[in-house]
């Protein structure tokens, strides 16, 4: 038999294109998206629990999302009527956590076709043939792909961690540095390593407004305040 072969849209390429119907109208991906970040991402199925308590989730964080010029897009394998009772559902008869009356108004795209979650590589035959696994895709003003995240069926994302992403990429994009291990606004920034020999030893003299560890490894300060300002414009 022929072996079936699956491709993923990879990190620094452009988001694959497609026009798909979703609970709010048709879209036009990713030009209807120029201008701000997008997240993509696809669940399992409609009327699961796991799905149910991220899109309680993600809509109850879409405003602190869309603050920070990001807006939301999800996905599965299921059809409009499917998405639409399940939204209704939620809103209707879901308490969780604390959340109730949840309504999602970000876009959730059907692919009964399975055509948007082939192209993005939603589809791993080894963890299910039939649902997309939690794919979620961090999408550009440009249309370029930053930062792909998978996750199982069976283990809900950390959308603490997702906003921190939105965060970081737009941080480190702005004030051009890397960002460490656990990295949140106000901590210390990462600045390029140095490219010279000279670079090199002024660095290890002290000479900057840098924490050098060593030659390859300084740190600087950047204010909670400019990382927040510059991202949310607040
Ligand atoms: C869930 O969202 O609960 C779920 C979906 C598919 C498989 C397992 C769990």
């Amino acid at each position: 038999m022929e072996e079936k072969t699956f491709s993923l849209p990879l990190i620094g390429e452009k988001a694959p294109e497609f026009k798909a119907i979703t609970t709010q109208g048709e879209i036009n991906f990713p030009g209807d998206y120029k201008g701000s970040w997008v997240i993509l991402f696809s669940h399992p199925a409609d009327f699961t629990p796991v799905c149910t308590s991220e899109f309680m989730t993600f809509a109850s964080m879409e405003k602190k999302f869309n603050e920070a010029n990001c807006k939301l897009v999800g996905l599965s394998v299921d059809g409009l009527y499917s998405h639409i009772a399940w939204l209704r559902t939620i809103k209707e008869k879901i308490e969780y956590k604390g959340m109730k009356d949840v309504e999602v108004t970000f876009p959730l795209i059907e692919d009964i076709t399975m055509e948007v979650s082939t192209k993005y590589g939603m589809l791993q035959p080894g963890e299910s043939s039939t649902k997309a696994v939690r794919a979620v895709f961090f999408i550009d003003p440009k249309g370029i792909i930053r930062t792909i995240i998978y996750y199982p069926l069976s283990l809900g994302r950390n959308f603490e961690e997702l906003y921190r992403v939105i965060i970081g990429l737009q941080t480190a994009d702005a004030f051009s540095v890397a960002l460490p291990a656990d990295w949140q606004p106000g901590d210390d920034v990462i600045v390029p390593t140095a490219g010279s020999c000279g670079v090199a030893k002024e660095r290890m003299e002290g000479k900057d407004d840098m924490t050098c560890y060593d030659w390859f490894f300084c740190t600087k300060k950047l204010d909670k305040e400019k990382v927040l300002k510059t991202v949310l414009k607040k």
